[in-house]
């Protein structure tokens, strides 16, 4: 029997998720995981660290577990973890926050997405977006019924163009979804870009959305959350997680913070979607939150020598490294290898060479994939040992398909 989501598949099929010949596909990074297990190949494909969170964030999630908190949250998330929340928005942007009424636990910042798409597109509305973008993106503006529109970031920097945000942005323009710092470039966007997001906002009455998961991994540069910007705190919807920065991808807590009127319509959507979860996940969240500033730093010195490790190797290797002053990922050009087609070329890679990494060309919309052929994405969150054994295998990789 063939299983067809149907609702799904004219979505996708709409907007160029599935080919001719699917119903339905894993996500790439499902894929190329997948892969690398069949394989025996080392993983630098999904962004997920092989450090475990710390001990403290454990034992409270442990500490949890042991003492009762294993039935459902309020659909809003236990109290403690929303205020940790805005007592973290406080500590590192100076933003006031109500844990009551402006703060909303989600199952990982995926949910936190999805929920906002849901909650605040029609059918047709457009949500523009920088390309290339998180998978989710797309999937969640099909589901949504609305229209992807996307600003193409140019490599090596990846800098935002502002007149062409400026072209995409209309009064049909529903969100603008802005992801800082970026997956998968590693792109930090600056006060200027923001600042025109927020005024194109203003000036066509859109929403922004602005997921913000990386915020404590930039290694060169500061963070800006698009909420501390004049005029942009009562149109903005920001949504982070606790899975980067607390090493805890398999956890699934994420958040939303915005005003009152728009986590409303957000838990409108969520509480029909998990309602709630994760409760003693939240416990250890939450204990995340408060560790000292140590924490912080030590996770973003570890992670930039990690990030430079990998860097050398890929440039030894043959490849064109774009800097990445944050997040988890380097976008490694293999046009110089006489790669044409990334896709072929990362699964020759992680066939031959045994290194997994993810083509960017899946990261973007149909209209871009010509634009991004030869770029492939590869995770630096990974063990020493990993990143070490990854350097000696790309040393050794044979040019790229014609
Ligand atoms: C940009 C971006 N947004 C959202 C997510 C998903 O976060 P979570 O695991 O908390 O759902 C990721 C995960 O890789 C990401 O890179």
């Amino acid at each position: 029997m063939t299983i067809v989501a149907a609702p799904w598949e004219r979505a996708a099929r709409g907007a160029g998720l599935l080919r001719p010949d699917e119903s339905l596909a894993p996500t790439i990074f499902a894929e190329f995981s997948a892969l690398a297990t069949a394989h025996g190949a080392l993983n630098l494909g999904q962004g997920f660290p092989d450090d475990e969170p710390p001990e403290q964030v454990r034992d409270a999630a442990s500490a949890a577990i042991a003492s009762g908190g294993n039935q459902y949250p309020p659909g809003r998330g236990i109290p403690l973890l929303r205020q940790a929340i805005a007592d973290h928005q406080r500590r590192f942007y100076g933003l006031d926050v109500d844990p009551d009424r402006e703060v909303i636990v989600t199952a990982g910042a995926t949910e936190a997405l999805a929920a906002t798409l849901l909650a605040f597109c029609e059918p047709g509305d457009e949500v523009v977006v920088f390309e290339p973008y998180y998978d989710s993106y797309a999937a969640v503006v099909a589901l949504a019924r609305a229209r992807l529109v996307t600003v193409p970031l140019q490599s090596p920097h990846f800098e935002p163009d502002l007149d062409a945000l400026a072209a995409a942005v209309n009064d049909r323009t529903r969100l603008i979804l802005v992801n800082t710092p970026h997956n998968p470039t590693g792109a930090v966007f600056g006060r200027g870009v923001l600042e025109t997001v927020v005024a194109l906002a203003h000036r066509h009455d859109a929403l922004v959305v602005t997921d913000e998961v990386y915020e404590h991994l930039v290694y060169d540069g500061a963070h800006v959350p698009v909420s501390a910007l004049p005029g942009a705190t009562e149109r903005t919807i920001t949504i982070s997680s606790g899975g980067k920065t607390f090493n805890a991808t398999g956890w699934k807590i994420g958040w939303v913070v915005a005003p009152p009127h728009l986590t409303d319509a957000v838990l409108a959507i969520k509480q029909y979607l998990t309602y709630a979860g994760g409760t003693p996940f939240q416990h250890g969240i939450a204990r995340g939150l408060t560790l000292p500033d140590e924490h912080f730093d030590a996770l973003r010195r570890d992670l930039a020598e990690r990030r430079d490790l990998l860097s050398a190797a890929l440039t030894a290797a043959g490849f064109d490294v774009s800097p990445a002053p944050a997040g988890y990922f380097l976008v490694a050009d293999a046009a110089r290898l006489g790669v044409q087609d990334g896709d072929a070329y990362a699964r020759q890679l992680l066939r031959e060479q045994g290194v997994a990494a993810i083509p960017v060309n899946a990261l973007v919309s149909e209209a871009g994939r010509a634009r991004y052929s030869s770029l492939l994405r590869f995770a630096f969150c990974k063990s020493r040992t990993v990143l070490e054994q990854a350097a000696e295998r790309l040393s050794s990789a044979r040019p790229g398909n014609a």
